[in-house]
């Protein structure tokens, strides 16, 4: 079980958000999407404090040290700019004299052994995966004992996060649709991204989702480098049985999903707390609030889609990304069908009852005809 609470964690209602909840007090503190710093990928008990290579001071360090770019990388890239940075590297936009482009170089700044090691394998790992809606790789090396992977570069790349508040309903489940089929691919390759959530989906200029960052990805045929018991993800977008420190399945992946689609339809986190602690015993322990409850516009067939992401057993949630971005599709198309079935699955699930049958039975025999977006 978890052990962890290290911080107390504070967020920005999203702007997004139709109105504010009944209960939320303005000094309230949430965990929708936050500050990124405060939900960060982590690994909780991580060997922070080992230091691997910290040789070359040019290379940032952790999550904050500025960089004094440009920077000469293996003879090869040159770095201008920094487009970003996450829980485990920072992502600069470089030139590749190789290729003759240009490239997003992501460097790893988190070098303990276990950071080194996950970014070794997130290079493996997205190196296997091809499809539009994933970030390619390019190239991989080492820099000054610092691994680099050279992906794809995104165009006037935004994280979802950034492009959520700025569009409709139809086009925030239309963006879901399609990181839920990218990501349903790497399910058929064995992979699970484990890490799923707004920073890690990114939309280009020409408005495509493109999903990256399987840093703390599993795959089939690689040994497990998470201890059992050990906490993974992103604390508001932890499945119940990450919190646990059980094993992952593409399941899990579908509860981030889940996440985002919840967020999507009400503007709000399925789940939010002071304290990490208080939140993984929420996920654990709780149900969400029918988003129909928040908000009586969100179409029914999407609230019982976004419910069955949420079950809290593996195995009443869809069984991979594939089906739940085949069910949203189908809710776009305004498949009265796939309606249903959600909504009767929604009702097989035991811990869905209580609420189930008024909200949505309600919502699903009055509202069906509002399915269509
Ligand atoms: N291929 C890319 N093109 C453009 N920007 C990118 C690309 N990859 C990552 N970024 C930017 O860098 C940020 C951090 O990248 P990410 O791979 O998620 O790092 P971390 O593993 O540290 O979380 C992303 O949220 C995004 O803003
Ligand atoms: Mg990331």
């Amino acid at each position: 079980m978890l052990a962890l609470a290290k911080t107390t964690h504070s967020a920005r209602r999203p702007a997004w958000a139709p109105r504010p909840r009944p209960d939320d007090e303005p000094t309230a503190t949430t965990l929708g999407f936050g500050d990124p710093d405060d939900v960060a990928s982590t690994e909780m008990g991580d060997d922070d404090e080992v230091a691997a290579d910290d040789s070359h001071p040019s290379w940032p360090k952790g999550r904050r040290t500025p960089v004094s770019l440009p920077i000469e990388v293996d003879g090869r890239f040159l770095a201008t700019r920094e487009l970003g940075r996450g829980g485990m590297g920072a992502v600069f936009l470089a030139f590749d004299r190789e290729l003759q482009r240009e490239v997003a170089l992501k460097v790893v700044t988190r070098t303990t052994p276990t950071g080194l090691e996950r970014f070794r394998r997130e290079a493996l790992i997205a190196r296997g995966l091809s499809h539009p809606n994933l970030v390619g790789v390019l190239a991989t090396g080492t820099d000054r004992g610092r691994p680099y992977i050279a992906y794809e570069l995104v165009p006037g790349a935004h994280t979802l996060a950034q492009v959520f508040p700025h569009a409709d309903l139809r086009r925030r489940i239309e963006l879901l649709r399609d990181a839920a089929l990218a990501l349903g691919h790497a399910h058929g390759q064995g992979v699970v991204h484990r890490d799923v959530k707004a920073e890690n989906v990114l939309v280009d200029i020409a408005g495509a989702v493109r999903v990256t960052d399987f840093g703390l990805a599993s795959a089939r045929g690689l040994t497990r480098i998470t201890r059992e018991g050990k906490v993974l993800g992103t604390p508001v977008a932890m499945a119940p049985e990450q919190v646990r420190g059980e094993t992952t399945s593409p399941a899990t992946d579908v509860w981030a999903l889940g996440v985002l689609l919840y967020q999507a339809l009400t503007g709000y986190a399925p789940f939010q707390a002071d304290s990490i602690a208080d939140l993984a015993h929420q996920i654990v322990h709780q149900r969400p609030e029918p988003p129909r409850s928040l908000d009586p516009f969100v179409p029914p067939g999407l609230e019982a889609v976004c419910l069955r992401a949420l079950a809290s057993s593996p195995a009443a949630r869809y069984a991979d990304a594939g089906e739940l971005g085949r069910d949203l599709d189908r809710a776009l198309a305004g498949d009265l069908g796939t309606v249903r079935r959600a909504y009767l699955r929604a009702r097989a699930c035991p811990d869905w009852i209580p609420w189930v049958s008024f909200a949505a039975a309600a919502g699903f025999l009055a509202g069906l005809a509002a399915t269509a977006l």
